[in-house]
């Protein structure tokens, strides 16, 4: 064989062995198939959708991605223990995450870029990382504000006045972490007894419990009701969408908040793939995307740039929340609320 032929034959088996082994080409080692992913997603549509396109720019992994409410990604993660169908879940706040580990769903993973997000952010042990904090707080219409002569509410006492019977939207704490972001904080503020008497007297106020968290603002900007108890990042995005009545209010006592999270789903298909979606999800640019698509949270990579038009909400009055406590008792606090507002 003449020299050059068996050089050009050792150059191409060295591409052949290159493209086989898949080196951050999307394809698993030896399978020749691209490789993919199934997220379930607790994060606002569009951002889901831009996260997901530049993760698939970056690494070739082929992603497909189903948007729920906290509650029902708990349940179906629960429904699908013996034969989990996603492998990570994306976004939404902690509190379902740690019931999720309580309940033996989560799969443990330190990614390598954990490293940099503050160990206030993220599980002790590793079965969940935070990528970004959310503040709670209420969002009013203030066209319907002025039709009804009041101020767009102070406290969460302001919740119970009269001019807002009917007037008020949250979403259920069952399906929605926002919703039970706001329960755990009332009973954490209050305590239990107390929390559920309050929570029993919203319920007279109530116009609607929509499923997703995202709903009263929506709902609210739209002028469906007059008040709205949401993460309050998510009132800003309606806002600058153009639904200029909103304004917004946080309550003087302080509220609660969320880390919204990631984490690998116990046994789950895609395993390799799952855990390079964590690691870029901790990345600054894995982060800073959401700003991109409306998602104005604060950043847990201290390397990421928050959006400026969070700086609005920075001195809202936190509670001290303690989410561990949340968390764990999150599915039990729901049923006791909903006995309280039978
Ligand atoms: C929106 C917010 C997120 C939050 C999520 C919770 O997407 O932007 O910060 O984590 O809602 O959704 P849920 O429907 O469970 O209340």
């Amino acid at each position: 064989m003449a020299k050059w032929v068996s050089w050009a034959l050792i150059a191409l088996l060295a591409v052949m062995a290159a493209l086989v082994g898949g080196c951050g080409s999307g394809q698993p080692a030896g399978s020749g198939q691209p490789q993919k992913l199934t997220l379930y997603c607790g994060l606002m549509e569009d951002h889901m959708v831009k996260a997901i396109k530049q993760f698939e720019k970056e690494t070739g992994i082929k992603v497909e991605a189903v948007r729920m409410s906290s509650g029902e990604i708990l349940g179906r993660i629960q429904a699908e223990k013996n034969n989990p169908k996603a492998s990570v879940w994306f976004g939404g706040p902690a509190d379902g995450f740690i019931q999720a580990k309580e309940f033996g769903l989560l799969e443990k993973y330190v990614s390598p870029n954990a490293g940099k997000i503050p160990a206030q952010f993220k599980d002790a042990e590793g079965y969940w990382t935070g990528i970004y904090v959310g503040y709670l707080g209420f969002v009013s219409n203030q066209k319907l504000l002025g039709e009804k002569g009041v101020q767009a509410p102070q406290s969460w006492e302001d919740l119970l006045k009269p001019e807002f019977k009917g007037q008020v939207v949250m979403a259920n704490p069952g399906s929605s972490g926002t919703a039970y972001t706001m329960l755990a904080s009332i009973v954490q503020m209050m305590g239990e007894e107390k929390g559920l008497e309050y929570m029993k007297k919203l319920n007279g106020q109530i116009k609607t419990y929509p499923k997703s968290g995202t709903a009263p603002g929506r709902m609210v900007g739209q002028g469906e009701a007059t008040v709205g108890i949401t993460f309050l990042h998510d009132a800003i995005k309606y806002r600058e969408e153009g639904m200029k009545d909103i304004v917004l209010s946080a309550p003087k006592e302080g509220t609660g908040y969320e880390i919204g999270a990631v984490a690998i789903i116990k046994g789950g298909p895609d395993q390799a793939a799952a855990k390079k979606f964590i690691d870029w999800c901790l990345t600054k640019q894995g982060q800073e995307i959401g700003q991109q698509a409306g998602s104005y949270q604060f950043l847990t990579n201290p390397e990421a740039a928050p959006p400026k038009q969070a700086a609005e909400i920075k001195d809202t009055k936190l509670i001290n929340y303690n989410l561990d406590w949340a968390g764990k008792n999150r599915n039990a606090l729901v049923e006791k609320w909903s006995n309280a507002i039978k």
